[in-house]
């Protein structure tokens, strides 16, 4: 789909151009060695490195400490970064770097640490009360003034694309809802994706962060096409996510197609070098996909399902408290979702279908929503997904909950290629008990 493409048709109004941010990344196996060099090039002297208390004691943070001590940069780590962050955990971050003095932050680890380190940085840069920079209505939505510090994020899961956004995420405790700050602003200066990494992510984390970037990529061909949008009243003001455009439709066809290539060989596998970097390829390609083009149902419900889930613990995710993975949560919402947006561009679902890797030779576009339901349904069977929503503890009785738990996102429901109320919301997770 090109730009001139019918979806992308200008109206009267309506926005006429779209923007895409990124970071300079390098990718490529034995990359995370290059921290130092890239550091001491921003003319980094004294850096936050920041990870989780797992990944900090283990090989690629060590990589990236003796490739800054090599390069003679200083570094203050922080390795308590809580995975899936709240309000507190961010802020706990931020007091950390504004009390270190540093001129540069390092992430190495999975969304949460990266996230948890653009948060820190922003805030020790341009202070501010915590709910200033929170996406609206939950928070005040305020532009960020002015420039944070360079980031050089160092993924160590393949599936957010966090280390491409401008995008932190986290739990605000006081609502139990996931909510968000964006702006550009807070994109990384430099992305070091090294495919190496993701040979000791635990098979369980390849599934669901692979989930996640497949998500990333639907929803961001499915999203609502940029000049739905209204014109904003100066470039600078337009949105991060802005909806579908042919740049992201690009990136996400392409991941799309590793996704349906590798997904389930990464996951059987660890010794599969081939399918991990490829998989981390695609989660790279998918972020740079949603950031500009922005998520919206599986995403919206996904935090309902997180938040209301009673007991749950996957294998190589953090014990003690309840957590339902990232990428599991916005997984099981999918089938559901493609069959109900499927009327507004069933071409385009088809399409999706068709990039994963589903045969499609005898379908007619009218097919797209079952079609692609029925090929994100294999793929979940076969990397040992649970099955809906049931599996996690729902029934019939908390459709209500999960309507209400996700009335919070209409700020990425709304990007959504079919408008949404509550009593779809309602028939969205009732569609999503069983699949099987
Ligand atoms: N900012 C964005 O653009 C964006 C996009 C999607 C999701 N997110 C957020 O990212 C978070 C989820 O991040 P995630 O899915 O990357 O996982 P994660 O960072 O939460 O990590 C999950 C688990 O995997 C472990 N782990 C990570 N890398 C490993 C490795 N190489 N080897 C062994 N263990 C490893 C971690 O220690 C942790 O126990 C959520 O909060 C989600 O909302 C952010
Ligand atoms: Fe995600």
């Amino acid at each position: 789909m090109h730009c001139c493409h019918a979806d992308f048709a200008l109206t009267e109004g309506s926005d006429r151009g779209f923007t895409v941010g990124m970071p300079t990344f390098t990718f490529g196996s034995g990359v995370l060695a290059e921290a130092g060099e890239q550091a001491r090039e921003l003319g980094l002297k004294r850096v936050a490195l920041f990870t989780d208390p797992r990944l900090g004691r283990g090989e690629h943070v060590a990589r990236v400490r003796s490739s800054l001590e090599a390069s003679g940069v200083d570094a203050g780590v922080y390795d308590s970064v809580k995975i899936e962050p709240d309000d507190a955990s961010f802020q706990d971050a931020a007091r950390f770097a504004a009390d270190g003095k540093f001129d540069g932050f390092v992430s190495v680890g999975g969304g949460s640490v990266i996230d948890t380190c653009k948060a820190a940085n922003l805030y020790s840069t341009q202070p501010a009360d915590f709910m200033a920079y929170v996406n609206a209505p939950i928070g005040e939505g305020r532009r960020v003034p002015g420039p944070v510090k360079p980031h050089i994020a160092c993924p160590t899961t393949s599936g957010t694309g966090s280390e491409t956004t401008g995008i932190a995420i986290f739990t605000l405790r006081a609502m139990n809802a996931k909510t968000g700050i964006i702006s550009r602003r807070l994109t990384p200066t430099i992305a070091l994706v090294d495919p190496d990494v993701t040979r000791s992510l635990p098979s369980a984390a390849v599934a669901a962060t692979g989930f996640d970037c497949m998500s990333h990529a639907l929803e961001s061909i499915t999203a609502r096409a940029f000049p739905r949008r209204l014109n904003p009243a100066k470039g600078v003001v337009r949105p991060v996510s802005q909806g579908a455009n042919p740049f992201s439709d690009m990136l996400a066809a392409q991941s799309l197609e590793l996704v349906g290539r590798y997904l389930e060989r990464a996951v059987r596998d660890a010794s599969d070098t081939e399918a991990r970097t490829e998989m981390m390829y695609a989660a790279m390609l998918s972020g740079i996909a949603f950031n500009a083009a922005g998520c919206h149902l599986p995403h919206g419900l996904s935090y309902a399902v997180s938040g209301l889930t009673k007991r749950w613990h996957v294998a190589g995710y953090p014990e003690g408290a309840s957590l339902v993975p990232h990428g599991m949560a916005v997984v099981l919402n999918n089938p559901s979702v493609w069959r109900h947006t499927a009327r507004a561009s069933p071409d385009r679902h088809l399409h999706c279908a068709r990039c994963l890797g589903a045969d499609t030779r005898d379908a007619r576009p009218e097919d797209g929503g079952e079609a692609l339901a029925a090929r994100v349904v294999a793929l979940m069977r076969a990397t040992g997904m649970p099955n809906g929503l049931m599996a996690l503890g729902f029934d019939e009785s908390h459709v209500d909950a999960l309507a209400t738990g996700a009335e919070p996102q209409y700020r990425v429901i709304r990007n959504a290629p079919v408008d949404i109320g509550r009593d779809e919301l309602r028939t969205l997770f009732r569609s999503a008990m069983k699949y099987w």
